[in-house]
């Protein structure tokens, strides 16, 4: 069995026994109820390959939990931003039960990632503690400009960019950082997991905005055409606004104004755009410039060679994911 594999299926296993049934009920089955439904787990998955790379991986199982229950608060409370009804296709939190059970259980989740990222050895609990915070806030922040991105239209590149870097991208380096700081890493070899974390979460971003148009419901677990909804500014929106002629442009800035609309007529409408632009060439290109810039990091950390053959096999297929 890869050694990844079997990381996952502990994630798994131990997932299933947080958010163990107390009361009151009402915040506590949302937990249990949004932990059951099967992520990728990539980011704890991440954490203990990259402890596995200097040695044992076991000093980093509870921080790598935190890690994946903060992920899980994230996403209770962004589907409320997103007004999402629909994750790893079951109905979601808000939806099920109301607004403010997400925010509650969301609350509770927080805290109870923190509680997990605190059994860290004593030794080396200040410096997860930093990059943990660090990384928090920098979450926050991003969702920030996310949400008021959808009011504007003048989003530069780099500042889509440096949101998704904020919102995803940060998460997923700190994810292996924490697990090398874990596993006893050297300084350099620990920022390097950091950079090579970052940039597979920029491409991983980019790759859910593509799947949030191209991908198939079924499969990605959430509705097609959601972020075209919310007028979000992705790297598609932007690079179509960037390269359509004069009047389709119009034509796409009008969509966006638009208040009164069926909605699978918008969708269909800005996905015509979209290809009229030729955006998916485009966005596959930047995902794998940053793919590719993540390897060149990856190559220079020290380890093992077997675990870092399979967190690049892994990274591989993280790039042509479906769901
Ligand atoms: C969803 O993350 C939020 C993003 C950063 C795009 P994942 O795609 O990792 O979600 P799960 O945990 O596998 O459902
Ligand atoms: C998610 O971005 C980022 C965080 C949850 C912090 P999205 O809003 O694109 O994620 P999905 O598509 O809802 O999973
Ligand atoms: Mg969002
Ligand atoms: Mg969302
Ligand atoms: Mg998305």
């Amino acid at each position: 069995m890869l050694r990844i594999d079997e990381y996952r299926s502990i994630i798994e296993d131990q997932l299933q026994m947080i958010g163990g049934m107390k009361r009151p009920e009402g915040l506590y089955e949302p937990v249990k109820y949004i932990l059951s439904l099967g992520g990728k787990r990539l980011r704890p998955v991440l954490c203990l390959a990259s402890a596995g790379l200097f040695g044992d991986y076991s000093p980093a199982l509870m921080p790598a939990l935190g890690l994946e229950v903060f992920h899980n608060f994230t996403l209770l409370h962004d589907d409320i931003m997103d007004r999402s009804d629909v994750r790893r296709n079951h109905e979601t939190v808000h939806k099920r039960w109301d607004d403010n059970t997400a925010i509650l259980s969301g609350d509770l989740m927080l805290i109870k990632s923190y509680e997990l990222i605190s059994k860290s050895p004593v030794g080396v609990l200040p410096q997860v503690l930093e990059v943990f915070n660090k990384t928090a806030i920098e979450v926050c922040e991003g969702q920030q400009f996310d949400m008021e991105f959808e009011k504007t239209t003048d989003v530069t590149e780099e500042g889509y960019l440096d949101m998704i870097r904020l919102k995803t991208a940060v998460l997923i380096g700190a994810s292996m950082k924490i697990g090398g700081i874990l596993g006893g890493g050297s300084l350099r070899d620990c920022s390097l997991l950091y950079k090579f974390g970052q940039d597979i979460g920029m491409a991983f971003q980019l790759q859910d905005d593509w799947l949030d148009v191209f991908g198939n419901q079924e499969t990605f677990g959430k509705q097609i055409g959601s972020d075209i909804l919310n007028n979000k500014k992705t790297f598609l929106l932007i690079s179509t606004l960037n390269r359509l002629e004069k009047e389709p442009r119009k034509q796409l800035l009008d969509w966006l104004e638009r208040k009164d609309y069926n909605a699978d007529e918008k969708i269909a409408a800005v996905t015509q755009l979209y290809n009229e632009a030729g955006v998916s060439e485009i966005v596959t290109r930047k995902r794998d410039d940053f793919f590719f810039r993540s390897l060149e990091n990856f190559e220079k950390i020290n380890g093992d060679q077997e675990i870092k053959k399979e967190i690049e096999n892994f990274a591989h297929k993280l790039m042509a994911r479906a769901r």
